[in-house]
């Protein structure tokens, strides 16, 4: 294959080089993955107003995510077990992120640590943080972040229990892999990336791994995320957490007008709608099809972002206009990682910023503070 110039190739060049458990595990959605379909199919059938004869010079995608100027409105959403898609991986994202001058949103469940990714960058990061039933962890974590500098706290909403993907389930995903002969063979097709993780260290967990209580050896990892993920979460939860962290605070995973009213009052900074990428409830609509509404419904008390579905350059620029601050992507960024490491990443970024430069131009506008409804046809 040539130079990728879409997302779909950086997507075609990560299958033949991760191993299958892990890219299935990116590639994939809950139950019969229609709400993974949706998020993508529903960009689609958004359609553009092409205009003529407008001055195109000089343009601008800068803007502000939260008050923090970013290159443009696009942030690497935080997905877990990225350092098995590349050795690493969270680390070379981060610094690809950095140097593009867009937020990288650290996870939870993250292989290379909190301190790891503050170890290869300058600017802070953000952390995503899961809420677990061992608080004493939690308290942990978020003071961890705060001595790492992350300039904002993305909190999930969306996954007190885990949502069915049936790929993971056949693939028996796990980290690190498990020895058996299936294992064995997906990753000896494989041998680039066997050589970069026989390179590294950073194989688990490692934000968890000898942080939390009764956690020091891999077999009781996985018993104790299982077991851990808090289903009794609630809006209660929210406000220690924000008195905790005392920085801008992020909900993740709003997908109803009536949450979106309730994230208002907790003083959040800014809510991303989203379906966690359609792994959780499957049959929930996709992202950009309840955008108009939330915006509708709190667009002028709180910052409004979306992820989900994000797959082009033209993607981002139909969510800003539909009233999104700021949009996020996961598995376009994790095909451009798996695909070629950090270089991989930044070409991703790049394939974005070049298709909504062109769009935003086609459309009539020169910055994207202007990109408002009236580019989109019959919107
Ligand atoms: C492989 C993978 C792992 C993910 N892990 C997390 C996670 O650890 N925490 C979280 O809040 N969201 C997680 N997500 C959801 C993403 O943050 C985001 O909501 C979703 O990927 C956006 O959709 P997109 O992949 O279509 O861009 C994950 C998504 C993927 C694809």
């Amino acid at each position: 294959m040539g130079k990728p110039l879409e997302i779909k190739d950086l997507k075609a060049l990560a299958k033949r080089r991760v191993p299958k458990m892990f890219f299935d595990y990116a590639d994939s959605g809950a139950w019969t993955e229609s709400t993974y379909r949706a998020n993508e199919d529903d960009f689609a059938k958004i359609k553009l107003r092409q205009r003529v004869l407008v001055d195109m010079t000089d343009r601008s995608l800068a803007t502000s995510m939260i008050g923090q100027p970013v290159s443009m409105p696009v942030a690497l959403s935080p997905t877990g077990l990225t350092g098995m898609q590349h050795a690493d991986g969270e680390m070379l994202a981060a610094q690809a992120a950095e140097e593009f001058g867009v937020p990288f949103t650290l996870s939870t469940m993250s292989i290379c640590s909190i301190e790891d990714v503050a170890s290869v960058t300058r600017k802070p990061f953000w952390f995503q943080l899961y809420v677990m039933q061992d608080r004493d962890f939690v308290i942990n974590l978020i003071d961890r972040a705060k001595a790492a500098k992350c300039s904002a706290l993305v909190l999930t909403l969306d996954l007190q229990i885990l949502g069915q993907r049936h790929k993971d389930i056949r693939n028996g995903l796990s980290a690190p892999p498990k020895f058996t002969p299936k294992h064995i063979w997906q990753m000896a097709t494989r041998p680039g990336w066997c050589m970069k993780m026989l390179g590294t260290q950073r194989r688990t967990f490692r934000n968890i791994v000898g942080h939390a209580k009764s956690v020091t050896d891999l077999s009781s990892l996985s018993v104790w995320t299982s077991e851990q993920f808090d289903p009794r979460l609630s809006w209660n939860d929210v406000a220690w957490i924000k008195e905790r962290w005392g920085g801008p605070l992020i909900l993740k995973g709003i997908l109803d007008p009536e949450d979106a009213r309730m994230a208002v009052s907790t003083g959040a900074d800014a809510i991303i709608v989203s379906n966690h990428g359609g792994r959780q409830l499957d049959g929930a609509m996709s992202s950009i099809g309840m955008l108009p509404r939330i915006v509708d419904a709190v667009g002028d008390k709180i910052e409004v972002h979306i992820d989900g579905g994000i797959r082009s350059g033209q993607d981002v620029l139909k969510a800003v206009a539909l009233g999104a601050k700021g949009t996020y992507i996961g598995r376009p960024f994790l095909y451009g990682l798996g695909a070629d490491g950090k270089r991989g990443v930044t070409t991703a970024l790049d394939i974005i910023r070049k298709e909504m430069d062109i769009t935003m131009a086609l459309c009539g506008k020169r910055n994207i503070a202007d990109v408002d409804r009236s580019i989109l046809l019959d919107a």
